[in-house]
């Protein structure tokens, strides 16, 4: 259990929401380095993880130790990327990890297939146990899974995370997780770097759709559900077995909170703001188990987390009682200055005592890491790094790979789902990935009750996103912007066009291919294209100044007199007055990945008339009523959005559990 005897005092109540409305979101006007208040790590909770300690192990890891040498301590700390780094390196350095990017496979081949990943996870990982000298090590490899196994050609592709926050399904969640891990654990991988449990509060950012939601409370709802989704349960004998992954909550801490959203930016929240909203999800996910949480590129209060020893050993650690490893972010500590991101203070990608010093335990390092390893043992040497501190950085190192089973198992090859191709967007798993699709769809709009369509319809089916399958999926997908992809980059997966042509075909409808066919109804598929992390920040919320493509579709449409569904892909709530007033019904489809089919499956009623699935979907963001509505999350006094947090039509008339006023357009225009 989480928490101390005097109950929970992190958890969030109305009234402490609403009295911390100002201290997370004002920014540096409001608290300067020179005037900030003492820390207080009190505030913070004690956990415990279900992760019991488990005596044995210790000592297996002391035995362990001692018999390392320095530099192959140091060869623990570092995480190479796979394509700067050779087996020979891994034997000669003791290398502890390596990673793959986003948009990074095995022989730079984009179609890798499991065969060829397992293949590359063997040679890594016979490198590590025939070390040049000192014990054998094996080695983790680590990728980012955060949306399914998304680097990997015909994986699965779940929605992002803002799409499974509208679902309010905390079950799916875990099972999203256990799918996730099989998938990964068929290439041979034992790693994952997520979930991210990022709490954005200001949509301009360009990680908004890798979170779950503005609130808090979902994100401490999912994040520990996700994480035993992917380790297993730790009471159990499933418990990281050969089915489940390493989990990592990501980037602590602060991350979604930074001043004007910007990516890597700075938060000023006060310390209990940062504690009370972007802490959360850290909370559960170290409950339940977590075992290594990724430090976050953003500043609190002008400070790089990467540098900060008061959060990351004092707090996360000491406090929090985490006693997993803390790998840092990509670079992290140097950040890239010269495109504006500057790192920690004085520090270098070769260089950063400080970093190791405020708590970091493994150094993702993806280039530079032989410089690094150089440096961190020259600091060691000459006292500028307690050789305590290495001891505790590769201690928390080998408890992971001793939990995780890693010297038990064997070759990556030689685990039950290792080679599997069929698990890769196995038909059970698209299924899941299907409903969470359907689940997390969001009715804005229902003029004239439009929807459910007719099964015998005559349908045309338009726009930028109709057929488009990476754009539904977005950044982190086959590629780390998303970028450069095609529907065949998602072999097994379903454009929302595909989702539709097949409901028709198996209910008598008619899908034509222009306004000439005469269709009854049309569907304008339309939204934001892929992007991640900075690339996708953004100076204001107004969308249809971007393109327009989709409203002078529905425009087009609306002078024709045929009715029209606007389908809006998107990583946020955008400023989509112009296409919400010319639509006659308005879904908002986040970015829902390879299984755009879910979406016919709401749209339309059974061939025998029914309705099969309802609109369940609910806002996990406020949807703002204009373009410079940045900062608009749920408990603000001046709270005034166009669509409300926990707005969302559905069949049956129901808004959802939280009360919901008809919103307007600016001219007074009812939505509804
Ligand atoms: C991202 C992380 C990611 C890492 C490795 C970084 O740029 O911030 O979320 O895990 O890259 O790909």
């Amino acid at each position: 259990m989480i928490g101390n005897s005097q109950g929970r005092p992190w958890r969030l109540s109305l009234l402490g929401l609403l009295l911390l409305c100002c201290s997370v979101s004002c920014p540096a006007e409001e608290a300067t380095p020179e005037t900030l208040p003492p820390r207080t790590p009190e505030i913070w909770p004690q956990l415990t993880s279900r992760v019991q300690n488990d005596e044995a192990l210790e000592q297996r890891v002391q035995a362990l130790l001692a018999e390392l040498t320095l530099e192959q301590k140091v060869g623990q700390m570092m995480q190479a990327e796979i394509q700067s780094v050779t087996p020979a390196d891994v034997a000669r350095y003791n290398l502890g990890s390596v990673l793959s990017a986003g948009g990074s496979y095995p022989g730079l081949k984009k179609d890798a297939t499991v065969a060829d990943w397992v293949a590359l996870a063997d040679e890594f990982y016979q490198a590590s146990m025939n070390p040049r000298a000192g014990p054998a090590i094996p080695l983790l490899w680590g990728i980012d899974a955060v949306h399914g196994h998304n680097n990997v050609m015909g994986a699965t592709i779940f929605p992002h995370n803002i799409g499974l926050g509208a679902m309010q399904n905390p079950d799916l969640i875990e099972l999203i997780g256990r799918v996730t891990a099989r998938e990964v654990a068929a290439t041979g991988i034992k790693w994952v770097f997520a979930p991210t449990v990022a709490v954005a509060r200001d949509e301009r950012w360009g990680r908004t759709y890798e979170s779950y939601s503005e609130d808090p409370t979902i994100v401490f709802n999912y994040a520990g559900r996700m994480v035993e989704g992917l380790q297993g349960a730790p009471e159990t004998d499933r418990f990281l077995g050969p089915d489940r992954v390493i989990a990592t909550a990501k980037h602590w801490v602060g991350d979604g909170g930074t001043i004007n959203g910007k990516d890597q930016g700075d938060n000023w929240s006060t310390e209990q703001g940062l504690m009370i909203v972007h802490g959360q999800g850290y909370f559960s996910a170290i409950e339940a188990g977590s075992q290594t949480v990724m430090v976050s590129f953003n500043a609190w209060q002008g400070e790089k987390l990467h540098g900060h020893e008061y959060l990351i050993q004092e707090v996360l650690k000491n406090r929090m009682g985490f006693d997993g490893l803390v790998v840092s972010d990509w670079d992290g500590i140097a950040g890239d200055p010269g495109a504006g991101r500057p790192g920690v203070t004085g520090c270098t990608k070769v260089r950063c005592d400080q970093a190791v010093n405020a708590g970091i335990d493994i150094f993702m390092a993806p280039t530079d890491w032989k410089a690094l390893h150089r440096n961190v043992v020259r600091g060691v040497k000459n006292g500028s790094i307690p050789l305590a501190r290495i001891d505790d950085a590769v201690t928390r190192i080998l408890r992971v790979k001793l939990r995780a089973g890693l010297f038990e198992d064997g070759a990556p090859s030689k685990q039950p789902l290792a080679g599997r191709q069929d698990l890769l967007g196995h038909p059970r798993h698209r299924e899941i990935a299907r409903q969470a699709v359907r689940e997390s769809l969001v009715l804005l709009k229902n003029q004239t009750n439009l929807l459910p369509l007719a099964p015998d319809a005559r349908v045309l089916v338009t726009g930028p996103g109709a057929d488009n399958i990476a754009m539904q999926a977005g950044g982190w997908s086959v590629s780390w912007q998303g970028e450069g992809n095609s529907n065949s980059d998602f072999p097994g997966g379903s454009s929302i066009l595909d989702g539709v042509r097949a409901t028709l075909a198996s209910s008598g409808g008619t899908l034509v291919s222009s306004v000439e066919e005469q269709p009854d109804v049309a569907i304008v598929v339309f939204g934001e294209t892929p992007y991640a992390e900075f690339m996708g920040d953004r100076k204001d919320l107004d969308f249809t100044m971007d393109d327009d493509a989709g409203l002078q579709a529905l425009r087009e449409l609306k002078a024709l007199n045929i009715p029209t569904v606007a389908v809006f892909i998107t990583g946020r709530p955008l400023w989509v007055e112009p296409e919400l007033a010319a639509a006659d019904a308005f879904v908002v489809a986040w970015l829902p990945g390879s299984e755009g089919n879910g979406v016919a499956d709401v749209l339309f009623r059974a061939a025998n008339g029914t309705v099969q699935y309802d609109f369940t979907g609910r806002l996990t963001f406020s949807w703002p009523r204009n373009p410079d509505q940045f900062l608009l999350n749920r408990h603000d006094t001046d709270y005034d959005p166009l669509f409300p947090y926990g707005y969302g039509l559905s069949y049956q008339g129901d808004s959802g559990s939280v009360p919901v006023a008809t919103p307007t357009t600016a001219e007074g225009e009812s939505i509804q």
